[in-house]
């Protein structure tokens, strides 16, 4: 396909990444133990089953504890981001990146999360981060919590099913905000807060053998707590950083579409949708909607709310949404959809899309309708934060990965987000996910890489860490630097 796109001149170019999945170092540097550390490589997850789910159990966590869980746990080694956020940053420079997305891990900050005084050696770790990136003229994306909170909380009170996570994280946000503010203009605050719908411990935390209350239940209460955490983290923004740095909320966007026009399966996508509009509606509105209301109720889930919730809303809604977008879903109305409602890959095949290795509906086209459904809905800018192809490769006999595919797929998700621009769509930048291979989000694989960059490193940690130039990496430069007009 060709076409001739011109990006806006201020639009944000980059890659984005998480503290868990890239940094290693887990008990350097003064770093308390972090939920991401008890998730475990799961090498059965490929071809068609990846849907996401992640749980530890208090079991589990009692053998961690013990020094007896077993399993291999790559989080805990990452990439070696943490010593080689140099070598890293340049390569991103050589690309031209002008943004690059990246989380702050909260127990480098505060180890147990219940500390009075942060750890000042996390906190000099970032200062270096930044620093780095800004002298080559990057400008930082940070998410406060993406997956990953310190193990202590979850210990202590369950994580965010407890209203007690609250303040931790107030003060941690307050913290960051504050030793940060000169050198971070874009903040996040949760990433994907939908996804708690797939894992209650990925996203919040929360040892399902350590409460009587269904899993859904359990999704939506740690949600609202985290909606709480959310809206506190942006009244502090208000209040610490200089004008012109914007704060917002994220979601992993997830197109859906009827089966067929039969209005029954019409509805239910449309009650799909708004399972996953629900967490937008209220970052932007500041409230709850009626829809989620009816849900709860109909579903017998009872989601504690105190008084004084509501107005901390209404105090602190986002400005701007930042998207995850890697799929379109297709849905149908039959007995126990609903139940299936957030899940990443459905039982339904689209026949018009094809998938990747790991089962994952590739939409393009999905992209730019959700972009438009957004803007239409809110009217304020959305930031393409995530979207990338996750593939098992090796170099070819020219010790080069030729990577055609990534090109093509990243390729076609860009063209679309040039059209929504053309659309009228306000689109603030795109940061394509894993620039340089990391380690999976939901199954700790190295070998489900994404990157422009290769890292030698192997699903055991084996390897030499280092660093080499895909295909990808020049085609994504020209990109850059002809702002799209090369796609
Ligand atoms: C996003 C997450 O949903 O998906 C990332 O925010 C994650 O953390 C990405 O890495 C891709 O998922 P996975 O499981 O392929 O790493």
């Amino acid at each position: 396909m060709t076409a001739r796109l011109e990006f806006p001149e201020t639009f944000l170019w980059g890659g984005a990444t998480a503290a868990n999945q890239i940094e290693g170092a887990y008990d350097e540097g003064g770093k308390g133990l972090s939920t991401s550390d008890l998730a475990r490589y799961r090498p059965d997850v490929v071809n068609g089953a990846d849907n996401f789910t992640f749980e530890v159990t208090g079991a589990e966590l009692d053998a961690a504890d013990a020094g007896e869980l077993e399993g291999i746990f790559a989080k805990r080694w990452g990439i070696d981001f943490y010593h080689r956020y140099r070598e890293d940053i340049a390569l991103f420079a050589e690309m031209g990146f002008t943004t690059f997305r990246m989380s702050i891990a909260w127990p480098r900050i505060y180890p147990t999360g219940l500390e009075d005084e942060p750890n000042e050696e996390g906190l000099a770790f970032y200062d270096r981060v930044f620093d780095e990136l800004l002298a080559h003229g990057i400008q930082p994306v940070v998410t406060m919590s993406h997956y990953e909170m310190p193990l202590e909380l979850t210990r202590r009170f369950n994580g965010w099913l407890s209203r007690e996570c609250i303040a931790p994280f107030e003060k941690f946000a307050r913290t960051v905000l504050t030793r940060y503010r000169d050198k971070v203009r874009y903040w996040l605050t949760f990433n994907e807060l939908n996804m708690n719908l797939t894992s209650v411990y990925t996203g919040a935390g929360v040892l399902m053998d350590r409460t009587d209350r269904p899993v859904r239940e359990v999704a939506y209460q740690a949600t609202h707590h985290q909606f709480l955490a959310s809206a506190l983290a942006v009244k502090a923004a208000r209040e610490i950083l200089p004008a012109g740095a914007v704060i917002g909320a994220m979601i992993n966007r997830i197109e859906v579409y009827p089966a067929t026009p039969k209005p029954a399966d019409v509805l239910q996508a449309m009650r799909e949708d708004q399972t996953n509009f629900f967490y937008p509606d209220v970052a932007v509105r500041g409230r709850y909607p009626g829809y989620a209301l009816r849900y709860f109720h109909d579903a017998g889930l009872n989601i504690e709310f105190a008084e004084t919730d509501q107005q901390i809303l209404a105090d602190g809604t986002v400005d701007y949404i930042g998207i995850s977008y890697y799929m379109s879903h297709l849905t149908e109305d039959r007995p126990g959809a609903q139940d299936e409602t957030g899940l990443l890959v459905g039982a339904l095949k689209n026949p018009h899309l094809t998938l990747t290795q790991w089962g994952w509906p590739v939409d393009p086209v999905g992209l730019r309708i959700s972009l438009n459904r957004l803007w239409d809905r809110y009217q304020v800018p959305i930031f393409v934060v995530e979207n990338g192809l996750g593939a098992e490769e090796a170099p070819g006999p020219d010790g080069i990965i030729h990577d055609q595919y990534r090109i093509d797929y990243l390729r076609e998700h860009l063209i679309q987000i040039g059209e929504a621009i053309r659309d009228g769509v306000d689109v603030m930048g795109y940061t394509a996910w894993g620039p340089i291979d990391l380690i999976s989000c939901g199954t700790s694989q190295m070998s489900k890489r994404y990157g422009f960059i290769h890292v030698d490193q192997d699903n055991y940690g084996q390897g030499t860490l280092r660093r080499s130039r895909k295909d990808s990496f020049g085609w994504y430069r020209d990109v850059i630097a002809s702002r799209g007009a090369s796609l």
